[in-house]
């Protein structure tokens, strides 16, 4: 008997389980200040599902109750209903096809899941500080060495993100053949303009380089000039792979759904000689490890298409980003250098002077109560810093706002 041993070599637990660890730990120890307690760590979404959401998946649980609408295993790469309103909705123009879509039960799974179709050896690109699925899903995947005293993973290129250069990382003077690359970013709130884009993308072309993108955080962009997809990058359909979600958008971290676009254009040479289209490799993954979202869940999902879902959905949006402004009002109030929070859910903090991440961790929880995420969590750049999630009813968020300036 053996076991993947590459798992011996993950740092601690998953990041969120480990803060929930911690969070547990501290309300045994002060079940008096339980009640009082403000969770802004994980990303997770707090206002219901939209009411369009609500009446679309009753509408098809009622289907599945009745032999003539009743649906049974779906098309493993989504129904034809919800990959042409994605299409139609997200990418018009953008020369995407309804069949270049890939519907699933959420773009966490997708971004672990399509290592599956990369072999060993391949040189991986990722951001410092950056959401912990990409290294961890890496390490598992036996494509690391064993992690230094930071956590950094030996193998891994590391394309650090600070404050000095704006929280863009620069572009690596080797040859990488994956790159990371999370827009809106998570955690750093921050976004990347299309010329940062394009020299990505002419960096990918030129070294034969796949970006994977993940785009699940585009429906926060404020700004009109910042893109929303790889796609609208020039090249882009050579050389990269997107994944998007409905999880912060249309509330669904509770109701999985999730798509990743592969252009059919996206070809990778085989140690033979030969052009092989990972469309069709996914294609085949998808086919034969998943048997697709469930059908109520994809009516759910086109609905956030329909009128009133739009309308819903852009509350919602209304709703958080007004809560990342206050947020960022006092941060920068109580003298807080922060960034992001201005196309994004996240806002991210530079911790007070003398004070490192968990230590800013443990200082909100024992004296403010709430909970944040601590910036080392994301990466070894990520110390020194925190971020708080904008999730939240706005009364817990006016609260976080009142702790926070008596804090200071
Ligand atoms: C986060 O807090 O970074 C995310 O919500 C976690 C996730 O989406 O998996």
């Amino acid at each position: 008997m053996t076991i993947n041993e590459n798992f011996l070599k993950l740092k601690a637990g998953y990041l969120f389980p480990e803060i929930a660890r911690r969070v547990n730990n501290w309300t045994e120890a002060n079940p008096d200040k339980t009640g009082d307690l403000i969770r802004c760590g994980i990303g997770d979404v707090t206002e219901p599902l939209p009411q369009a959401v609500r009446d679309a998946m009753k509408t098809a649980v009622d289907e599945q109750g009745v032999a003539e609408t009743f649906h049974g295993y779906g098309p493993e790469q989504g129904y034809g209903f919800l990959r042409d309103a994605i299409i139609e909705n997200q990418f018009a123009g953008l020369n995407i096809s309804a069949d270049e879509v890939f519907v699933s039960d959420g773009s966490k799974c997708d971004t672990g899941n399509i290592l599956d179709i990369f072999g060993p050896g391949n040189k991986i690109a990722i951001t410092d500080p950056v959401y912990p699925v990409y290294v961890d899903t890496n390490v598992m995947a036996g494509n690391t060495g064993e992690a230094d005293e930071n956590g950094a993973y030996d193998g891994l290129v590391y394309l650090p993100c600070t404050a000095d250069n704006q929280f863009t990382p620069a572009i690596p003077e080797e040859k990488v053949d994956l790159i990371y690359l999370c827009y809106p970013n998570n955690p750093t709130g921050t976004t990347a303009t299309k010329e940062q884009l394009q020299a990505w993308v002419d960096y990918a072309k030129e070294n034969g380089s796949i970006i994977l993108f993940d785009a699940a955080y585009e429906a926060f962009i404020q700004d009109p000039a910042i893109p929303h997809s790889i796609f609208e990058i020039e090249g882009a359909h050579d050389c990269a792979i997107e994944f998007r979600s409905f999880s912060k958008n249309g509330g669904f971290t509770g109701v999985r759904c999730g798509y990743t676009v592969i252009p059919k254009s996206l070809t990778v040479t085989s140690s033979t000689g030969e052009e092989v289209s990972l469309h069709a490799l996914w294609n085949r993954r998808q086919s034969t490890k998943f048997n697709g979202a469930s059908y109520p869940v994809q009516r759910g999902a086109a609905a956030v298409f329909s009128p009133e879902g739009k309308a819903q959905v852009s509350a919602l949006i209304e709703h958080y980003m007004g809560n990342a402004a206050l947020l960022l009002k006092t941060c920068q109030e109580i003298g807080l250098k922060t960034f992001g929070g201005e196309n994004a859910p996240y806002v991210w903090v530079q911790c007070p002077e003398g004070v490192d991440s968990w230590g800013m961790f443990d200082k909100m929880l024992e004296e403010a109560q709430v909970v944040i995420t601590p910036g080392s969590g994301f990466g070894a750049a990520g110390e020194g810093y925190f971020r708080i999630s904008s999730f939240n009813t706005r009364e817990n968020v006016e609260e976080v706002c009142r702790r926070l300036t008596a804090l200071a």
